[in-house]
């Protein structure tokens, strides 16, 4: 209806809008939405990540995309609805609109080269891991993928990693899917066995990705991973989503998102990563009583 009023007199002044195609849940706490925006989807590629804002007041954030229709102009992001903004993109239904989604930003996930690979994902990040997982796979790469989640009711892309892997390890932290434990523990038995990658690919929390490098380094595997620090402009300009790789400041949004992770200073990243813990938190309460009041 919105898209129809207010957005269709914006369409007639020839301005993109972004519409949502498509809502589901993956699970309980990971939501994905399909925004119809061609431009991006024309281009986009595995490990590169869009800035969008909900409304034209909101604040921009980034997103990884986790899959595409270049015919059709559509583009999917996943994401947990944990903030203030990711709280009001998941009020948001099919078929309203949100005011930004640009992209593709960032460089794409390196596949040229590549005979056998370690892919891993971590819970949310696995939704951004498959598509990494489903290009190696078209290009005849050798797939390892270790999935791991907290427990089998929050599986989701099960079939996905299994048709775009030679070989799919699961585990979850529980037990309850595949192995008992977390993504790292199959990771070192298999290098302790003297299995060789060429490149190992890591995505999901920071923790995760610093004790998946920590792994690997023990036995010199190159190790790639991809950073989602904080984002303002996403062009370079504003230094907000700098890291330290290798004793340079680096900024994710141009020279990433993915970098060696062998060279990433980890603490620094995860205590810039809580710095505005506390103003999320706030907003996440003033935004859950106003949605209550709206009700
Ligand atoms: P989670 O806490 O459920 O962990 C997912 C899996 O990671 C676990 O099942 C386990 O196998 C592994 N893991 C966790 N801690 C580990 C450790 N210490 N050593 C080895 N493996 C470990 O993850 P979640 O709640 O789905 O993830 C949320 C986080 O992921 C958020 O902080 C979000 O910002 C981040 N994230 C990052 C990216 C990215 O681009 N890097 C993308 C999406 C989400
Ligand atoms: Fe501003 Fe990267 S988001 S420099």
């Amino acid at each position: 209806m919105l898209y129809n009023t207010w957005f269709g007199d914006k369409l007639k002044e020839g301005i993109v809008v972004f519409k949502i195609v498509e809502k589901e849940s993956l699970n309980p706490v990971v939501e994905r939405i399909t925004i119809e925006a061609p431009y991006v989807a024309a281009k986009c590629e595995p490990g590169q990540f869009v800035i969008l804002r909900v409304d034209e007041d909101g604040e921009r954030i980034p997103l990884t995309v986790s899959d595409w229709d270049r015919e059709k102009g559509y583009v999917s992001v996943c994401f947990q609805p944990v903030g203030a903004t990711t709280e009001a993109l998941n009020h948001k239904k099919k078929g309203e609109c949100i005011a930004d989604f640009v992209g593709p930003l960032g460089k794409e996930t390196e596949t040229d080269n590549l005979k056998k690979v370690c892919v891993i994902g971590g819970g949310v990040g696995s939704a951004i891991a498959l598509p990494i997982c489903k290009k190696l796979h078209a290009k005849g790469v050798d797939v390892t993928a270790i999935v791991g989640f907290r427990s089998k009711d929050i599986v989701f892309y099960e079939d996905e990693f299994e048709a775009n892997s030679k070989e799919l390890i699961r585990t979850s932290d529980d037990g309850t899917w595949g192995e008992k434990g977390v993504v790292t523990a199959p990771l070192e038995r298999m290098l302790e066995a003297g299995e060789k990658f060429d490149q190992v690919i890591a995505i999901g929390p920071l923790i995760m990705m610093k004790f998946v490098c920590l792994t690997t380094k023990k036995y010199d595997q190159p190790t790639v991973v991809s950073m989602n620090p904080i984002m303002i402009d996403g062009t370079g300009m504003c230094g907000c989503c700098r890291l330290t790789v290798g004793g340079e400041t680096k900024f994710a949004c141009v020279d990433g998102p993915d970098f060696d992770g062998h060279l990433i200073d980890f603490d620094e990243v995860m205590a810039r990563a809580t710095t505005y813990g506390e103003w999320e938190k706030k907003r996440h309460e003033e935004t859950c009583n106003l949605y209550k009041k709206e009700a």
